[in-house]
């Protein structure tokens, strides 16, 4: 099986294209530490992998600098043996520039600020494991380019600063065997979105964003994770730097 004991940490990881991943690695031998915030949620992801495989959680408000603190010596302690990493923690709030306040711009950095430095802690055991490793950062379509329909500045300006991560990461740590990339995906239907629309709007939405897409629809959670999983795994030995466009076809073309 491709991920035979490998334990694999998904930051962000709860719900959505990280949890898909999460269970795919689990499916294929691994093991997995969720990072995700405090509650059921994150318990009931765990509980849901455990019975496939090994699971472990680690509770932090990645937002909340002392939470961070305790997840990197939770992260350096008990997992130093991860030797693969997906960055996916985040959120979207579509607003128009003039609106931004600085705490709608901190709240995308601080996200940039806790997985910068929880994927130092994790690389530094990777490094000195010696088996290299890898790494895959969720970025965003957005962060190539701007829909009008969903204004989104700070989250594009943070994105774009994980795809610069990516590049820089992949140079740096390519002689430790340690391949870093990243997936672009374009509009994908996950819990997300359900903070971003109303219940009762999700389905029209959906469609309606799905037609800005030459494939004609929006993307599911395994359409992401089955790329992730991909750049995870012994498949993708000769990639590291790449900014993988997951996206219906979006960046080639609209529509
Ligand atoms: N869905 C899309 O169309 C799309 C497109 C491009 C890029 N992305 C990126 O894909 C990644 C995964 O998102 P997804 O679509 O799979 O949605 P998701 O299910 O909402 O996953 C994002 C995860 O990040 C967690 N998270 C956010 N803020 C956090 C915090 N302060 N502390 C701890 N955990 C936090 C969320 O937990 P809570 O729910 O508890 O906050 C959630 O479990 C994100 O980085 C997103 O920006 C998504």
């Amino acid at each position: 099986m491709e991920f035979e004991g490998k334990k694999l940490v998904v930051i962000g990881g709860a719900s959505g294209m990280g949890l898909k991943v999460a269970e795919d690695v689990i499916g294929e031998g691994g093991s997995a530490v969720i990072v995700g915030r405090p509650g059921q949620k994150l318990d009931d992801a765990v509980a849901t992998l455990s019975r496939s495989g090994s699971a472990w959680s680690i509770a932090a408000d990645l937002a909340d600098r002392n939470q961070v603190v305790e997840a990197h010596k939770q992260l350096s302690e008990d997992h130093p043996d991860a030797t693969l990493l997906v960055n996916s923690a985040g959120f979207f709030k579509p607003k128009p520039f003039l609106d931004y306040e600085v705490a709608d711009y901190d709240a995308y950095h601080d996200l940039n600020r806790a997985t910068f430095f929880l994927t130092q802690t994790i690389v530094r055991g990777m490094v000195t494991g010696g088996q290299g490793g890898a790494i895959v950062n969720v970025g965003s379509m957005w962060a190539h380019q701007a829909l009008a329909v969903t204004p989104s500045s700070a989250y594009s300006m943070a994105k774009a600063g994980l795809h610069a991560l990516t590049h820089n990461l992949a140079i740096e740590l390519a002689s430790e065997g340690i391949r870093v990339n990243a997936v672009a995906p374009a509009v994908t239907r996950t819990p997300l979105f359900e903070k971003v629309f109303p219940a009762d709007q999700l389905d029209g939405a959906m469609e309606q964003l799905g037609g800005l897409h030459p494939l004609g629809r929006v993307g599911t959670p395994q359409d992401v994770a089955a790329a992730i999983v991909f750049l995870l795994s012994s498949a993708s030995s000769w990639t590291t730097g790449a900014i993988f466009n997951v996206d219906g076809g979006v960046m080639a073309g609209r529509n």
